[in-house]
């Protein structure tokens, strides 16, 4: 039996952004999906999906899921017109829209699938291989997502808009930060949302150019205060790229809600993570003492999953 790992993932700075070629900062959380594969008497796949979800996550992605487990058995070169094997996916990455749970499972069984062909495929080739899976969930990826699960770490990322290769680079801080990601319970169409936002810029190039104008500029300002680990500086950019994403349509009354209540509870910064519109929000704290003050408060105000970790080192 082959197995594999996908990290689930956080977007810090520009979901959305990322897909237009501006850069990106995304890091890696310790929660993973764990693929096994086996091979198996039928012809074709089964899957056992065993991933803990919020309600209704698994119902929603099943067609698209079939696509990308299609995919990622061709870009991994298995042909199953003579054979069959069983996928199993666990984990204690909750399938829910913002945690990057399927680049983790394109990532995992990316893995797995190498294990158990004997493939011989580095990482790199394994994030090929995810990025195809992730075309299933929505056409046109930026990315961010396999690449993230498949290195971890914090990640500032730049897809290439010809369709060659992204740059990314691993960053590491001198300390790490404090980082606290809720979801919504809502799940969201990667699909849909992207395309809402591909079509409002279509119509209206010039309101699109001016909000990523001040998104490039704010990223860049963001990366130097990581480095500086200048968390005042970061909690208010991240609170800035919030606004930018609420221009844009991806927020939604639940994100807000929770934004102000961990502000409230003392986030230094609190914004929309993903995809939007339902999904995830994420925010930084000074300690841990204030990240579980918000962290409790987020749970109070009704969100059923939140997940205190760290990033940055
Ligand atoms: C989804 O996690 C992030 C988006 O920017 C889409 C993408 O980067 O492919 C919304």
């Amino acid at each position: 039996m082959g197995e594999g790992i996908g990290f689930g993932k956080s977007i810090l700075f520009g979901e959305h952004f990322v897909v237009y070629g501006l850069p990106a900062l995304a890091a890696g959380i310790s929660s993973k999906t764990v693929a096994y594969v086996s091979r198996s008497k039928d012809l074709g796949w089964r899957l056992d999906d065993r991933r803990p979800e919020v309600p209704g996550y698994k119902a929603k992605k099943r067609d698209e899921q079939v696509v990308s487990i299609n995919n990622v058995i061709q870009a991994a070169g298995i042909d199953l017109s003579d054979m069959g094997i069983f996928i199993e996916y666990e984990g204690d990455l909750v399938g829910a829209s913002g945690f990057g749970a399927s680049a983790a499972s394109c990532v995992s069984l990316a893995r797995a699938l190498n294990e158990e062909f004997r493939l011989g495929y580095d990482d790199d080739k394994i994030n090929e291989i995810a990025f195809e899976g992730e075309k299933g969930y929505h056409g046109t990826p930026s990315g961010i997502d396999n690449t993230v699960s498949t290195f971890g770490g914090l990640i500032w990322y730049i897809r290439d808009l010809e369709g060659g290769p992204p740059t990314f680079e691993k960053m590491k801080l001198e300390d790490s930060i404090h980082l606290t990601v809720a979801s919504t319970g809502l799940t969201a169409s990667t699909t849909e949302v992207v395309m809402a936002v591909r079509t409002m810029k279509e119509e209206d190039p010039k309101w699109f150019d001016e909000i990523a104008s001040e998104y490039h500029e704010l990223v860049h300002e963001a990366r130097d205060a990581l480095l500086r680990l200048d968390i005042d500086r970061v909690g208010a950019l991240m609170n800035r790229n919030h606004e930018l994403l609420q221009e844009l349509t991806v927020s939604c009354k639940e994100l807000d809600e929770m934004v102000e209540t961990a502000r409230n509870s003392g986030a230094i910064g609190s914004k929309v993570t993903g995809t939007g519109r339902g999904g995830n929000m994420i925010s930084v704290t000074p300690d841990t003492k204030t990240q579980k003050q918000v962290s409790d408060a987020l749970e109070e105000w009704g969100s059923p999953f939140v997940y205190n970790t760290t990033f940055g080192l």
